[in-house]
């Protein structure tokens, strides 16, 4: 009884979640990592099952910092993200910003140069000028990495887990088969500075309290042309998993590591039903990836099926797919977490996409499943995305200049969403 009411006690007067039931008399630090997966659940250090409900910021555009900040500060931004009850961000990177610290001779590149490299030398430091005014801690001399630390350092005080995403490698807009990042051995795609670039992202991010998970690669998918597109299967895939994985798991042993699918990272099925990753006969094992397999691995999966006229079929989809990893039903063979990790629509108000089949079918699936999401996009707007400053994103859950909602009524229902897959 008195224990009972002590326990209420506690957790009403606690804004924070965590709390470690262990020992009455203190909480967990947040936010309680490593987190480690259990068969298809993940769970932090007191064992408590936890999943992500949050949002991408896009930080691997052509500037390759976070976008945004040119309109607010970096705490106005996630205390936006954390109004809306989300835990977790995906932060986008581009594996250039690490090759050009390696080409620089192991000294990132300032703001100075990295706004007018993209924007060139009338707007580069115009926009440089706005993002200093709105976020004074920084200088036109201070680098890339200080404010994907300035991001991380922020999450950590709003208790917001970063989750880092390798969107591309050549910063810019993404993703197309022809953009030359498609696929290992593509244009701009090395293999070699993809895993150097994880492996120090990996390593910086031990300096990011928030840090819990990284995925491998975004969206893998065939190239248009060129010596790559011969490569371009499962077998390919599990190789280059494999190594990045490894590159990762050495580097900062804590971090859960996010596998992503094939065409577009729309499916990962042989994965999941354990069948062979062909054009060869192997089979996934979580023995492949040594001590951590079972320990470590989470799949992502994006769905832009935004056109769905029936949820029934959407769902089947899904499970299809890849989120039947986790159930121990149908064809499953691998019990592991599964994660849509992009998901999106055209933030119109009035028009109202929000209240058609997809957003509101997705809204209930994925709080159901317990299975983990991040909504493409946070921004508002991008620096500049293929040629165009200032691009105004529709799909942006912020406005251009990043002060509000674009779509209330669909904030309400994102905010349903974020209790129901937290609760
Ligand atoms: C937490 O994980 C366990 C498996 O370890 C599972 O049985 C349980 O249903 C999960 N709890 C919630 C609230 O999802
Ligand atoms: C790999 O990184 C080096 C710098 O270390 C750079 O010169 C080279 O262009 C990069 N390769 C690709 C394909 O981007």
């Amino acid at each position: 009884m008195r224990l009972t009411t002590l326990l209420s006690f506690i957790s009403l007067s606690l804004a924070a979640p965590t709390f470690n039931n262990d020992n009455l008399n203190t909480r967990a630090p947040w936010p309680n990592g490593p987190l480690v997966v259990s068969g298809r659940w993940i769970r932090d250090a007191s064992g408590t099952n936890l999943t992500y409900a949050g949002v991408n910021w896009p930080g691997a555009g052509d500037v390759m910092i976070p976008e945004g900040l040119q309109y607010q500060s970096i705490s106005t931004i996630v205390s936006k993200v954390k109004s809306l009850g989300m835990n977790a961000i995906r932060l986008t990177f581009a594996i250039q910003m690490i090759d050009e610290i390696y080409s620089n001779g192991g000294k990132d590149i300032t703001l100075q140069k990295a706004f007018t490299q993209a924007l060139g030398s009338t707007n580069g430091p115009k926009v440089l000028n706005q993002v200093l005014a709105k976020n004074p801690q920084f200088t036109a001399s201070t680098t890339r990495l200080q404010v994907f630390d300035a991001v991380a350092a922020e999450c950590a005080r709003q208790q917001i887990f970063v989750h880092l995403d390798n969107h591309i490698s050549k910063g810019m807009w993404c993703c197309s088969t022809g953009d030359g990042n498609s696929w290992w051995g593509d244009t701009y795609f090395s293999a070699a500075n993809w895993t150097r670039g994880l492996a120090y992202m990996a390593s910086h991010g031990k300096t990011w309290p928030p840090l819990t998970s990284l995925s491998l690669r975004n969206e893998p998918r065939e190239p248009a042309s060129g010596p790559a597109k011969a490569t371009y299967n499962w077998q390919t895939w599990y190789l280059y998993m494999r190594q990045g994985a490894e590159a990762v798991h050495s580097s900062n042993p804590d971090l859960l590591i996010f596998l992503s699918g094939l065409s577009f990272d729309t499916f990962l099925t042989p994965v999941v039903r354990g069948t062979a990753l062909t054009p060869g006969t192997t089979k996934f094992s979580f023995d492949d990836f040594p001590g951590y397999g079972r320990t470590k691995l989470v799949l992502e999966l994006h769905n832009y099926e935004t056109g769905a006229t029936n949820c029934n079929s959407l769902q089947s989809n899904l499970y299809n797919n890849g989120f039947e990893a986790l159930t121990t039903s149908g064809a499953a063979v691998n019990q592991v977490p599964v994660m849509l990790t992009e998901f999106g629509l055209k933030m119109d108000a009035i028009a109202g996409t929000y209240k058609g089949v997809y957003a509101s079918c997705l809204a209930g699936y994925l709080p159901r499943e317990k299975a983990g999401w991040f909504l493409w996009v946070l921004a508002g707007s991008y620096y500049v995305r293929s040629g165009t400053v200032d691009y105004d994103e529709g799909w942006g859950l912020l406005t251009r200049d990043w002060s509000d909602w674009r779509s209330k009524g669909y904030v309400e229902v994102l905010k349903g969403m974020v209790r129901g897959t937290l609760a």
